[in-house]
Order: structure tokens, then sequence, then C-alpha cells
């Protein structure tokens, strides 16, 4: 496949570079084939993906041109243990930020989602480079989207865009600039000695907040009290005869009667 790719210095994070393609299969699955070509900090943005993914081998559809599909590398090193395991957590919080910039309000879903009115408006694929430690950080925000472009997608849970919820176009390099403002204030401690997951940030957005939820984990599912995540990104549910769980990764669902 020929791709065009302008690559612009310090225009990705802390310094990196932003490098922009027409088209990928996936900025996730180029930057882990191409870890050892990139920096901390560098930025990769495609303007088209052919094989987004989300977890567990789930597609991630983003036609041409609509959305913001990216991924910004974190070399090992200089990301510490607690930083490294709420990375997600804390895209999700930079990602409403970015929301709420062009007037979205937003809130975040453990573990990898961001929601406007209940719907899922952008993903977050972290991934780990076992040979280097490098840490990429996959976002799809949904900008240009409009509800016929969703339609046949057979998505497994509602989807919406920052144009379906506002009615307004925006151009998806200046949504970029914001979320890489959000997340150059939301990153830059990333050593385990400074770094302090931002709980009140989360906590004012989240989601499940005081929803029974069911968690499936694997072939297991459980119920219970949604009571927050801790510091490390852990979900935390309380079942009905008092019991503690704690997740480090599932899909959660909200029991309807909440
Ligand atoms: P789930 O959607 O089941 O809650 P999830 O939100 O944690 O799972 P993944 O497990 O990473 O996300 O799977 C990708 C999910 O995103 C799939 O459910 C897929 O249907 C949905 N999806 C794919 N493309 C888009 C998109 N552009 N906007 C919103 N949702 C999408
Ligand atoms: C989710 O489904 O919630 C996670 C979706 C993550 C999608 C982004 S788009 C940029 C990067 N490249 C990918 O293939 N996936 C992530």
């Amino acid at each position: 496949m020929k791709m065009n790719c302008d690559i612009l210095s310090s225009k990705g994070l802390w310094g990196g570079r932003l490098l922009h393609f027409d088209s990928l299969s996936s900025t996730n699955l180029w930057a882990m084939e191409n870890i050892k070509t990139l920096g901390h900090g560098d930025v990769v943005w495609a303007s088209m993906q052919t094989e987004g993914k989300g977890r567990f081998g789930r597609k991630w559809i983003s036609p041409k041109d609509l959305n913001l599909t990216v991924s910004v590398i974190i070399k090992h090193g200089k990301a510490g243990e607690l930083f490294t395991s709420t990375i997600t957590q804390v895209a999700a919080i930079t990602i409403a930020e970015t929301l709420r910039d062009v007037s979205l309000p937003a809130m975040v879903k453990w573990p990898n989602d961001v929601l406007a009115n209940g719907r899922k408006t952008a993903g977050i694929l972290a991934e780990r480079d076992t040979e280097t430690g490098t840490i990429v950080l996959g976002i799809g925000l949904n900008v240009n989207m409009t509800m016929e472009d969703f339609e046949n997608q057979n998505l497994l849970q509602p989807a919406t865009s920052i144009k379906v919820e506002t009615g307004n176009n925006h151009v998806v390099g200046e949504i970029l600039n914001t979320l890489l403002m959000h997340l150059d204030k939301q990153l830059s401690f990333t050593s385990s000695e400074e770094y302090v997951f931002p709980m009140d940030e989360w906590d004012k957005i989240d989601f499940l907040k005081g929803k029974t939820i069911t968690v499936s984990s694997g072939e297991v599912q459980t119920s219970g009290h949604y009571d927050g995540m801790d510091k490390a990104g852990r979900l935390i549910v309380t079942d009905q005869a008092g019991k503690r769980h704690e997740f480090w990764s599932g899909d959660v669902s909200v029991r309807a009667n909440n």
C-alpha cells in the first residue's frame, strides 16, 4: 500500500513529531510495527484506517476524513507503574476535556469509553510493546460522522459524534491540537514518584457512579454496586453479599433498574 506521510517536527507531544498519514491499516498497528523508529511524544495520525481495532480484536470504524484516529508514543523509562496502569483512564479524561471545549459535556465509562448523552463518542486502546516497554496510546474520537454514517455498522452499543450532538462540523486537526494540549497537561508527570491519578476529575464525570452494574471478565459475570476505581485503575464492585471484587479489565453493562 502507498502511504503518504507528512512529518511535522515538534508538533507532537513534548517536542515529539507529528506523523500524518492519509491512510493506515491502524495507527496502533503501524506504531507497534515501527516502534523502534518512534520517539517519546511522537504522534501517529491517520485520516483513515482500514483495520481500526478496539479491545479483544473488535473493530473500530472510522470513514475517511471524518474522525480523529491517532496513537501517542510513550517510551519505556518515562512511565511509572501507576501511570501505566491508569493511562487509559487519564486519556479518557483528556478526551472529555476536549469535548467540553467544543461545548459537548461528556462522561467517562470504565475502562476505555467516553460518552456524550450516554452514547459512545470515543474509545481508547493502550498497547505495550513488551521488548521496549513503549506504550502506544490509541485514541478514536468521532468528530464529523452523521447518524447515516453509523447505520449498518453493527456496533455493539449506541454511538455518536461531536457533529451529531452539537450540529456543528469541526476541523479534525483542530480537535487533535486541543486533545494534545490536554494530554500534555495530564501526562506531563509520568514518573511514579510524581504521578497521582486525577481521581477528583474522574469522579466528577464518572458515568457509572451510583449505578448497579454487571462486569463480564472472561466467562465470569459479576453484578453489584459500582464503587469507583482505585488509584491503580482497577474497577471495584461490591456484590449483594457485601463482597468486594476488583477488576483490571472487563466489559461493563449497566443494570436496567438504574
Ligand atoms: P463495548 O462497546 O462492548 O462496551 P468497549 O467500549 O470497551 O466495548 P472495545 O471492547 O474496544 O470497546 O470494542 C470496540 C467497540 O466499539 C465495539 O463495541 C464496536 O462496536 C464499537 N465501535 C466501533 N467503531 C466505533 C465508533 N466509531 N464509534 C463508537 N463505537 C464504535
Ligand atoms: C474502543 O473500542 O473503545 C477502543 C477503540 C480505539 C480506536 C483507536 S483509533 C486509533 C487507534 N488505532 C486503532 O486501530 N485503534 C485505536
